[in-house]
């Protein structure tokens, strides 16, 4: 066997996909064969969960059908509400609230525990009821902290405008709701990323699907991951409020030789397509907000790191101030993004699992050798 280290797994094939492929050097990302433009624009999050989940576009009576299943399955289990309720009066991180409650969605799940962890229906249909329940928990966690009651779903409105509704106990105007709603389709999938990577780990030990949900929301938490988003919008906050020059900030952080957050991609050599779209979002919010400010103190950043160290941004450096536009707590960022991505989680994980084998890598050792040690029993040390 070949002994080529590959840290951090770079360019490592382990398998085959129909999901979604980006190719870094052109800036583009597909999923099933269509553009992330033609879906940002032309598609709701529900449709696009539909492709990743049942392989096509889905007409109006699927979308209906799909949509109103998902609708139905909004309302979260009163003991994992009052874990949620535990949780945010404690304080807690939003993200290991959020890790903790999905992994207590198994309790009520109706699917039993020793269900066939490779059955796709029942797993199309646990993703359904996770996916479903994550904006429920990601609400009530926020209102609770802030003193007020959970707002109950609503099946009428859809997942995007659900979650604004229940995040702010009010129906959101149709521009929140449709840049909310892109903004879901746009990180609902990205190949093998760090958390779908977790999620595919664990289902192919043939674990279960919460199991795989709850890795992965504690894999896209760090901040090289999914945690991005919630740094950028604080890194822009700590320029305004400083009221500094945004190159003084990042030339600081660089020849400190920190890393801005936002910026680079293992697999994007050049713009992420997704960052385009969201900062023409960001920018039309400013617009019409009246300021600028956040737009241009992120477009500043953005020329410069490009200029000086050829990093573009990534898909959460737009995010952030769009969603800090959209009035939205800047550490719920993160769960907004597994909100998303478990469309993408569930969807990897079905696919893995119907040619399943055991992820399984190794590492090269590099620690002592026994000749090199003498053991002693405990009581001889
Ligand atoms: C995403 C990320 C982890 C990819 O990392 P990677 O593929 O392992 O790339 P590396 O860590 O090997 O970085 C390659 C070089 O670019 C530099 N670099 C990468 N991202 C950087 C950033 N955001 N700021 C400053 N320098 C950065 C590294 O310091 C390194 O430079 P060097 O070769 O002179 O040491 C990395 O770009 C990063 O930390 N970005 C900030 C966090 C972020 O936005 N994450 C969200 C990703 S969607």
């Amino acid at each position: 066997m070949s002994d080529d280290l590959k840290k951090g797994l770079e360019g490592v094939l382990v398998a085959e996909s129909g999901l979604s492929v980006i190719d870094g050097d052109a800036g583009e990302l597909v999923y099933r064969g269509y553009t992330i433009e033609d879906l940002a624009t032309g598609a709701s999050y529900e449709e696009v969960l539909y492709l990743l989940w049942y392989g096509h576009l889905p007409d109006s009576d699927e979308l209906e059908a799909f949509a109103s299943e998902m609708a139905a399955e909004r309302e979260v289990d009163e003991a994992v509400l009052a874990t949620v309720r535990k949780m945010a009066e404690a304080d807690e991180n939003p993200m290991a609230a959020l890790r903790t409650a999905v992994s207590m969605l198994s309790t009520t799940d109706p699917a039993s525990e020793d269900a066939d962890p490779t059955d796709e229906e029942m797993n199309l249909a646990r993703g359904r009821r996770i996916t479903a329940k994550i904006p429920t928990i990601v609400a009530a966690f926020t209102r609770i902290r802030n003193g007020d009651d959970p707002v109950a779903p609503r099946a009428d409105l859809g997942h995007a405008q659900n979650f604004l509704y229940m995040l702010n106990d009010k129906v959101p105007d149709d521009v929140l709701a449709d840049v909310f709603d892109q903004a879901l389709v746009l990180h609902a999938d990205h190949g093998i990323n760090a958390s779908t990577f977790s999620a595919v780990v664990t289902a192919s030990t043939l674990s279960d699907l919460h199991s795989a949900v709850t890795a992965a929301i504690g894999t896209l938490k760090g901040p090289l991951h999914g945690g991005a988003n919630q740094d950028v919008m604080e890194m822009l906050k700590e320029v305004d409020d400083a009221a500094m020059d945004p190159l003084d900030w990042v030339k600081d952080a660089l020849d400190s030789g920190r890393r801005v957050s936002g910026f680079g991609h293992r697999v994007y050599n050049v713009k992420d397509p997704r960052a385009k779209i969201l900062g023409e979002r960001s920018k039309e919010l400013g617009e019409a907000a009246g300021s600028l400010k956040w737009y241009e103190m992120s477009t500043t950043i953005e020329e410069y790191l490009m200029e000086q160290k050829g990093l573009a941004p990534n898909v959460d450096f737009y995010s952030a101030s769009t969603y800090y536009q959209m009035g939205i707590p800047i550490d719920i960022y993160t769960p907004i993004f597994a909100m998303s991505r478990v469309g993408g989680w569930v969807a990897h994980v079905i696919e893995y699992i119907e040619d399943n084998r055991l992820i399984r890598p190794r590492a090269r050792y590099i620690g002592p050798d026994p000749s090199e040690t003498t053991f002693a029993a405990l009581s001889e040390r």
